[in-house]
């Protein structure tokens, strides 16, 4: 799965004959999903079929046409060659971090982004469940875990997948069901290898009060605006009333 990669070198050769032209072409080819997958390829094709071809993952030349079948057969018995070719295949590695590095950012974050927040639990023996989510991180490795007053926790702990964004991003969500002690620190720590040193997050049950404080003043703030608004439609009510009379009695 994922993006398949190539960085590759179109060379041509075109033959002609009395009868036709023949156009042969050649391929090098670095190929890679990952920093871990990747394939160097060589291809000789003749009018686009394909005749010959190296493929580093197998160690060899493989022939295609009964010709091709021993000259492959010929090559793979020459290990100058082979050693040439794999020197080819770790010259493709190399430069495969380059690739990443030029086009993942700075639109690919790759650097896990981290919150934690907390829900009320609508079952299970604890009141409350804190959400830690991690965003954006490439590659796919990571470590969450929890801490209380600095000690990992490993009970009452779950986590999602690390499920794939659809680009080369990944996120995962780790929970945790507590009952809050005063003064403890609950955090969440992520570790990845992109990081210097794990990120922690602490749970601040303070903004989230806050949080709280602004729903009940905005709440408020609404329901002031309904009164207001009933009040200007009983007084409009009232007053047009009032302007019918002087009208009738004339
Ligand atoms: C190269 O060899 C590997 C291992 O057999 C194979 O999975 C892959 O498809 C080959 N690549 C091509 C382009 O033939």
């Amino acid at each position: 799965m994922g993006i398949k990669c190539l960085f590759s070198v179109l060379f041509s050769i075109l033959l002609f004959s009395r009868a036709d032209a023949l156009f042969g072409h050649g391929l090098l080819q670095c190929q890679f999903t990952t920093l871990d997958d990747v394939v160097y390829l060589e291809q000789i094709f003749f009018n686009k079929v394909l005749q010959i071809q190296y493929n580093s993952t197998l160690g060899k030349y493989t022939g295609y046409t009964d010709k091709t079948r021993d000259i492959a057969n010929g090559l793979n018995k020459n290990p100058s060659l082979l050693i040439e070719e794999k020197r080819h295949e770790q010259n493709c590695k190399k430069h495969v971090p380059l690739f990443f590095d030029i086009f993942s950012k700075p639109d690919v974050h790759v650097e896990p982004s981290v919150r934690v927040r907390s829900v009320k639990t609508a079952s299970g023996h604890h009141p409350r469940m804190l959400i830690c989510s991690v965003h954006y991180f490439y590659p796919k490795s990571i470590r969450v875990t929890w801490l209380r007053n600095g000690k990992e926790m490993t009970s009452d702990v779950s986590s999602t997948e690390k499920l794939s964004n659809g680009d080369w991003h990944y996120q995962i969500h780790s929970y945790l069901e507590f009952t809050p002690v005063p003064g403890e620190k609950i955090t969440c720590m992520v570790d990845h290898g992109l990081l210097m040193k794990p990120k922690l997050c602490d749970w601040d049950p303070r903004t989230e009060s806050e949080n709280n404080k602004i729903a009940v003043g905005t709440a408020g703030l609404l329901l002031g605006l309904v009164f207001c608004v009933a009040g200007l439609i009983y007084y409009k009510r009232k007053t047009y009333g009032r302007e019918l009379v002087p009208v009738n009695s004339i």
